[in-house]
């Protein structure tokens, strides 16, 4: 069975009450739900965490290695400051999707560098929501075309 893990950073916790005008109004709990059943449908084994410390991402990333055939991963904003967490996406040899839900590039100047971008083998922005289900689908297909890791 594929293996793929949604990870979520900084302040996703929140997602439907922050921002909803940018976020839309979802939780990640909802989007979860949603992901588990497609997950069913995919023949996906599916865990989704969400972290929103730097370092618990890298944690969490760093054991993956093994673990998973790809990493779905929205990084929030660490996605334009963090060299470390870029370093442990290059390090893991999985499938890495990384989506954002709002389009960044058509928000604050800062917002347009997309460091950890660099090791995802596809970007996903501006769908809000349904970017993840999009994301699930593209890693598990990605994931089935190169061929499962070993366990
Ligand atoms: C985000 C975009 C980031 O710039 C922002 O810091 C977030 C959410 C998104 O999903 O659109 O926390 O990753």
């Amino acid at each position: 069975m594929t293996r793929v893990l949604v990870l979520n950073g900084p302040n996703l916790a929140s997602l439907g009450r922050r921002e909803p005008e940018i976020y839309g109004g979802r939780s990640l709990a909802e989007i979860e739900a949603d992901l588990r059943e497609r997950s069913v449908a995919l023949g996906v084994d599916l865990r989704v965490e969400q972290r929103n410390g730097e370092g618990d991402l890298i944690d969490l990333i760093e054991a993956e290695t093994g673990r998973s055939d790809a990493v779905v991963i929205n990084p929030g904003a660490f996605s334009h400051t963090s060299v470390a967490l870029l370093d442990a996406l290059r390090a893991y040899p999985g499938v890495v999707v990384e989506v954002h839900l709002s389009n960044t590039f058509r928000r604050e100047t800062y917002r347009r560098v997309m460091l950890t971008a660099e090791a995802a083998d596809a970007v996903i922005l501006g769908l809000g929501a349904s970017g993840y289900a999009i994301a699930l689908e593209a890693a598990t297909r990605m994931v089935r075309e190169r061929g499962e890791l070993p366990r």
